[in-house]
């Protein structure tokens, strides 16, 4: 079996482009604001792509930078001012944190209206909760649900296997497969006998940052593969001497699975679209339900 490709890149474009029309629809533009602290490269890397995303669907975008060295009450009071903003719709503070500031408490500041990333635990309680109307949905996680409902990947009833529990992917992406009616196993560390767990997915999802993984005998032939992980690997080959590969030993699955997301241009390119349509979304439920 050679697995179909699931194309993020290009699902994450028509996306972008619908998000497009809605905005220019609209009187003002949504508006979102990033704060890095520190000079992490990746991170620096990450804010600047989201900055140029905005500027691609019209979106107004502020960026704040501050040292490493700002102190966490710095922080809240950056917070509280671009939660006071009217032209400030969505606030991303961009993980992770210097280690002397306490991330939850950063993130717990942030008006849950405007938590695009869905990373404050009372927006992470409603995902949680059967019933609830979640206000965003990560956007990683979304990301990776949008790729399965573009896809048509049955998800009601079939067997969900997500490697990795972190605050960020692994734990909501697992809410959201619960929310579709997946039977969702969640797989770590500890996690006994990793490969057959794994064999029993219909859809299995990684998210490990663990350079492929996840080999061919892990998975049951058929099987939907969503690979969440980016990883630089060293490559005397490639020009650069290094190239990007997932968690998923993609070349070797892709001949079991019965779809499968490349890396790169597969679940990456889904993150920042799902990021625009977070912001475009609290712009809308502004004019709603005016606050
Ligand atoms: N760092 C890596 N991924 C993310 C993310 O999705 N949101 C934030 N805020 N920081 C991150």
């Amino acid at each position: 079996m050679t697995a179909t490709i699931l194309d993020g890149k290009a699902i994450a474009a028509s996306l972008r482009a619908e998000i497009a029309t809605h905005v220019a629809a609209r009187a003002a533009a949504p508006g979102l604001a990033t704060v890095l602290v520190g000079d992490d490269p990746a991170s620096a890397v990450y804010v600047r792509n989201k900055h140029k995303a905005c500027a691609e669907v019209g979106m107004h975008s502020i960026g704040i930078q501050l040292p490493a060295a700002t102190s966490q009450a710095e922080l809240l009071g950056v917070v509280a001012e671009l939660n006071a903003r009217a032209d400030v719709h969505g606030i991303l503070v961009q993980l992770p944190l210097p280690a002397h500031i306490d991330a939850l408490a950063v993130i717990s500041a942030i008006d849950v209206h405007k938590d695009v990333d869905c990373l404050h635990p009372e927006n992470v309680g409603l995902l949680a909760q059967k019933g609830r109307e979640p206000r965003f949905a990560p956007c990683t996680p979304a990301g990776v649900m949008h790729i399965l409902q573009v896809a048509n990947i049955p998800l009601a009833g079939a067997n969900a296997v997500v490697l990795g529990r972190s605050n960020i992917v692994g734990m909501p992406l697992s809410l959201l497969l619960v929310r579709a009616d997946a039977t969702v196993t969640i797989a770590h560390s500890r996690t006994g006998d990793l490969p057959a767990v794994c064999r029993a997915a219909d859809v299995l999802v990684a998210a490990v940052g663990v350079p492929e993984m996840v080999r061919a005998d892990w998975v049951k032939p058929g099987a939907t593969v969503i690979d969440v992980g980016i990883n630089r690997i060293a490559d005397p080959a490639a020009k650069s001497g290094s190239r990007l590969v997932g968690d998923v030993a993609y070349a070797e699955v892709a001949g079991r699975a019965g779809a499968i997301t490349p890396v790169p241009g597969g679940v990456g390119p889904m993150t920042i679209a799902m990021l625009l349509s977070n912001t475009l979304r609290a712009a809308e439920a502004e004019i709603k339900e005016p606050r």
